[in-house]
Parts: C-alpha cells; sequence; structure tokens
C-alpha cells in the first residue's frame, strides 16, 4: 500500500478537538423491544452474543491512562506531544464549532426494530446502535495495511484510486482512522465516557460490537488544512472534494448533517463508509439522505437498550 503524508495516528474518538467541540446535547431517547433477526436488511439468524474470544483482549483494554505513552501510540489516546493534540483547536474555535453543531436532526423515519447484523462482511451491512455486531467481536479476515491503519482490501483499493484522484485534482487526503477492532473501540469508547458522560459519549462514539469501524469499511479523512474531526472539515477541500467525489469510488458519507435522529451521531463530515461502487451509485440515485433509510431498516437514533 502506497504511502501518503500522513500526520495523524489517533483514534478519532480520542481526540481532545472533539471534546471540546462536542458539548452537552439532548437527552438519549429510549427505545426498548425485542431483539429481532436480521442481516444486512432482511431477516436472518443469530442474536448478539457476548464476545467469547475477545476476553482477553477486553481485559486489557481498560481505560487507558493519557500518561502512559505506550499505550497511548496503539490506541490513539492523545498525548502532549503527540499528533492528536496538536491538531486541537483554540478555545474559540471549540465554542463557535459548539454553537453550530447540528443537533438532533429533523429527519423523519420509522424506528428501526432491534436486530443484529449476522453478515458484517457485506458491502450492504449496516451496523448502527440498534444493528450491533451478531458476533459483538467480529473481525475481517482480509485486512491489509492502509495508510498506518488497516482497512479491507477491497476498500483499501479503492480508496487508493480515490486518494489519487483527488491528487490529481490537487486535494490531499489524509486518512487519520480506519478499521478499529471490537477491544480498541472499547477503549475508545469507555475514555470518552470517562472524559463526557455517557450521554454525550454515545453521540460521538459507538460503543463496542456498535461501531462501523469494526466492519474494516470506514474510514475517518484529515486535511493538511486542519478541522480534523470537526465540523468545519465540511469546508476543507478534502471535505468538498469527498462529497463530490467520493461516491463515485463506492464511499458514502455515513453521519450526514441534520440526521443524527436517524443515524444515532452528530453530523461526521470526515466519516466515509465503503459499499462498493455499484450501492453507492444505487445509493445516491435513490436519493436517500442515510443509508438506514436505503437499507430499509428504519432509524436508529439510541440503543435499544438504556445502559
Ligand atoms: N464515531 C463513530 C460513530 C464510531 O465511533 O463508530
Ligand atoms: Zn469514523
Amino acid at each position: 500500500m502506497k504511502s501518503l503524508p500522513r500526520t495523524f495516528t489517533a483514534q478519532e474518538s480520542f481526540d481532545s478537538s472533539v471534546v471540546n467541540r462536542r458539548t452537552l446535547l439532548g437527552a438519549a431517547l429510549g427505545v426498548g423491544g425485542t431483539a429481532l433477526l436480521a442481516a444486512c436488511g432482511s431477516q436472518g439468524q443469530g442474536v448478539a452474543s457476548s464476545p467469547s474470544a475477545s476476553s482477553s483482549a477486553t481485559s486489557s483494554s481498560a481505560v487507558p491512562s493519557p500518561s502512559a505513552s505506550a499505550s497511548a501510540a496503539a490506541s490513539g489516546i492523545p498525548s502532549p506531544t503527540g499528533a492528536a493534540s496538536s491538531a486541537a483547536p483554540s478555545s474559540t474555535a471549540s465554542a463557535s464549532a459548539s454553537a453550530s453543531a447540528s443537533a438532533s436532526g429533523s429527519a423523519t423515519l420509522a424506528l428501526a426494530q432491534p436486530s443484529v447484523e449476522s453478515q458484517p462482511d457485506s458491502l450492504r451491512c449496516l451496523v448502527n446502535k440498534m444493528r450491533p455486531f451478531a458476533q459483538l467481536d467480529w473481525e475481517p479476515s482480509d485486512l491489509v495495511e492502509f495508510y498506518g491503519h488497516q482497512l479491507r482490501a477491497e476498500a483499501a483499493k479503492t480508496a487508493d484510486t480515490m486518494i489519487d484522484a483527488a491528487a490529481t485534482d490537487g486535494v490531499t487526503l489524509l486518512v487519520s482512522s480506519a478499521y478499529r477492532s471490537y477491544a480498541v473501540q472499547q477503549q475508545t469508547y469507555q475514555y470518552w465516557v470517562s472524559v463526557n458522560g455517557q450521554q454525550v459519549a454515545d453521540q460521538l462514539s459507538a460503543r463496542p460490537g456498535y461501531s462501523e469501524h469494526q466492519t474494516g469499511l470506514a474510514i475517518d479523512f484529515a486535511s493538511p488544512e486542519g478541522c480534523r474531526l470537526e465540523e468545519c472539515y465540511r469546508d476543507t477541500l478534502a471535505g468538498q472534494w469527498l462529497a463530490k467525489n467520493a461516491p463515485r469510488y463506492g464511499y458514502i458519507l455515513r453521519f450526514p448533517d441534520g440526521r443524527q435522529s436517524v443515524t444515532g451521531y452528530r453530523f461526521e463530515p470526515w466519516h466515509y463508509r465503503y459499499v462498493g461502487v455499484q450501492i453507492a451509485q444505487e445509493y445516491v440515485a435513490s436519493g436517500a439522505k442515510t443509508f438506514e433509510e436505503f437499507i430499509g431498516t428504519g432509524a436508529a437514533p439510541d440503543y435499544a437498550s438504556a445502559s
């Protein structure tokens, strides 16, 4: 895998700038119900199960100490001297971003029934707050190196083509994060809970077993201009280029502005999900604003169970 200038290695959820930007927001919606059995938007088999093979991994993934530099490097915690902290915005910028943060969104879509994703290797797989991995600690089998991170092979190859195309247009796409294992996501989520509390953390970071990053099909992009993991990423050359061109390469914006009531997360103009060129074209042609709407499983604003 070819190398590009890469300035960011920290996981998005550990980025201190996001802590500042993402201030208190409305209460989470409670959604109850019994888990149904489905896969990739269709009825399937299986229920979410506790990770078994991951017990050793998860037991070693307690909330990391920001002062533990070795583990910080591995898990993406920002350090005072690390790349992540150097990207932190000023308090003024954070306050401004917070004020303009799109709240819960106004889109209306029927609530999804709680379910599970039992075909996470499908390009149509849908993982969200109402659709955890059927096997919570599932791992892709075809991960490859990807700009210091990992990604599934086809997604990586196509992203390479996309990054080259952007470069031809004079736009540099940096990679901030890609595949995150169950264990890494657990660290990520627990870190944010420790910093912001669970209610806010749940609007920024997926709980382990519920993150699209675990599919190996999601990328968080960055830009030399900055605005890493901030709403202003939308206005960077990279953000604008991606918004216009990513679907051509099989990538869709996964957490659009004003759709938190459907996706469960605040606007993330940096987070793109590989679905393949054909599905991306279908997605654009459908007029759907979210993958939830496109797949047809309904809105996933919050977890089925309260905790
Ligand atoms: N930030 C996205 C929602 C994740 O943690 O998967
Ligand atoms: Zn992401």
